[in-house]
């Protein structure tokens, strides 16, 4: 189970359904996966699974009703504040009624009136109750609000029957509230731009000489950037990837039209992420017809790129500069010498002639270096959730630097 759901706050509320029981099986994937999880249920909830029994998997408290005594009395106030996300699950057709008409008239309903972050309903019922036109008229009006619904499936109901109305699998509504909370919206503020992929440099109309760079890991942090609200520029070498939908895609060739690409946008940039794997050198000459066969070797004259990040740290003002150190030997030392020439505020490093996290691989193993902190040796994970790592601490420089 990824971890990514580390220090986030789940409430859930549970409704009286039988389904009640695999709130058990999600409780336990959020609790594994490091969330803080606190239950409200109705009585009718309770007749089915025992608030004991959630306590005992690892949630934090267990409310059942308004009247408990010594209970806060405005717990339905501060829960609701305390919460990042409302999962109401199992939600049957009453609770989804009271929902949609704003009743408050017991724990959970007056929970869910009093809280206006975002909610996740997965409902359980019997078929006719989910085919009614009262519930279907209900889920209509909680969609328009933008509240989020997983299920229900088709399967074996409690009656036996096969028909729609089971509610989703615990797996199911876990993906879901995980998709939620990472598209938290804290990068809506600022404008990224992320380069990714080879450069491509041409010594005649058809041959060139270029890098092994897939452009995953910046395709990867421009997709995740542009979830967490950013509006994303990617300039992008030839890649062989499908971009990520809502981000300006520039692409170019080479390392002079990379450059010249991001100048065009850099007056507006508060971050620029230097992930392309820029060709150091380029061909001297270019010649214009196709260089042909001789009987002998030939010699390649080869002249230097311009540095881009170092151009771009020149005329910085307070923008956030972060580069990548692709290296195969002394990673640390070197990726760390880099930062200081380059004059950046964050480094990613990483070895790509690593096992299991060789180019083109879905998975990267990074050191990320921000400048006057101890280095974060990252275990391998997935481009993405590297991403989400990078950007969170892009996120920490923005907020250091605004002060
Ligand atoms: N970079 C750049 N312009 C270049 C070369 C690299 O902007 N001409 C950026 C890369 O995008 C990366 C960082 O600088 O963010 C480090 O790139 P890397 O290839 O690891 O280092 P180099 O400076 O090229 O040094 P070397 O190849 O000798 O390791």
């Amino acid at each position: 189970m990824p971890s990514n759901l580390k220090n986030k706050k789940v409430l859930i509320g549970i409704s009286g359904g039988i389904a009640a029981f695999k709130i058990c099986e999600l409780l336990r994937m959020l609790v594994k996966a490091g969330a803080s999880v606190r239950v409200v249920m109705t009585e009718s909830a309770s007749k089915f699974v025992t608030p004991l029994t959630f306590s005992a998997l690892g949630a934090e408290s267990v409310s059942t009703s308004m009247w408990d005594p010594g209970r806060d009395s405005l717990e339905h106030v501060s829960w609701a504040d305390w919460a990042d996300l409302f999962v109401i699950a199992p939600a049957t057709a009453n609770i989804i009624a009271k929902m949609a008409a704003g009743i408050a008239d017991e724990v959970l309903s007056t929970q869910l009136l009093a809280y206006d972050g975002p909610k996740l309903v997965a409902p359980a019922m019997n078929v006719k109750m989910w085919n009614n036109f009262a519930t279907k008229r209900n889920i209509k009006t909680l969609k328009e609000q933008g509240i989020e619904l997983v299920g229900p499936t088709k399967g074996h109901l409690a009656s036996l029957i096969e028909a729609e109305g089971r509610m989703a699998e615990p797996t199911e509504v876990y993906k879901s509230i995980e998709k939620i909370l990472q598209s938290k919206a804290d990068l809506e503020k600022y404008r990224i731009l992320v380069t990714a992929g080879p450069t491509v440099e041409p010594f005649d109309p058809v041959r060139f000489i270029s890098n092994r760079s897939s452009g995953k890991m910046g395709y990867a942090i421009a997709e995740i950037a542009k979830d967490r609200g950013a509006r994303v520029i990617l300039v992008s070498g030839p890649v062989a990837i499908t971009p990520p939908s809502g981000v300006e895609l520039v692409n170019i060739e080479t390392a002079d039209q990379m450059l010249k690409a991001i100048e065009a946008k850099y007056k507006y940039i508060d971050v620029v992420i230097m992930t392309a794997a820029v060709a150091d050198y380029k061909p001297k000459i270019y010649s214009r017809q196709k260089i042909k066969k001789t009987k002998s070797d030939q010699n390649m004259l080869m002249t230097k790129n311009p540095d881009i990040i170092s151009t771009l740290a020149k005329r910085r003002g307070r923008k956030i500069l972060v580069g990548f150190a692709l290296e195969t030997q002394n990673l640390k030392a070197a990726a760390q010498k880099k930062m200081l020439e380059k004059k950046l505020d964050m480094i990613v490093a990483n070895n790509p002639t690593l096992k299991g996290v060789e180019f083109g691989s879905d998975c990267n193993k990074a050191s990320i270096f921000v400048k006057g902190k101890r280095a974060t040796d990252l275990p391998t994970m997935t481009k993405s959730d590297l991403a989400g790592k990078i950007l969170d601490e892009v996120i920490k420089l923005l907020k250091r630097k605004k002060k």
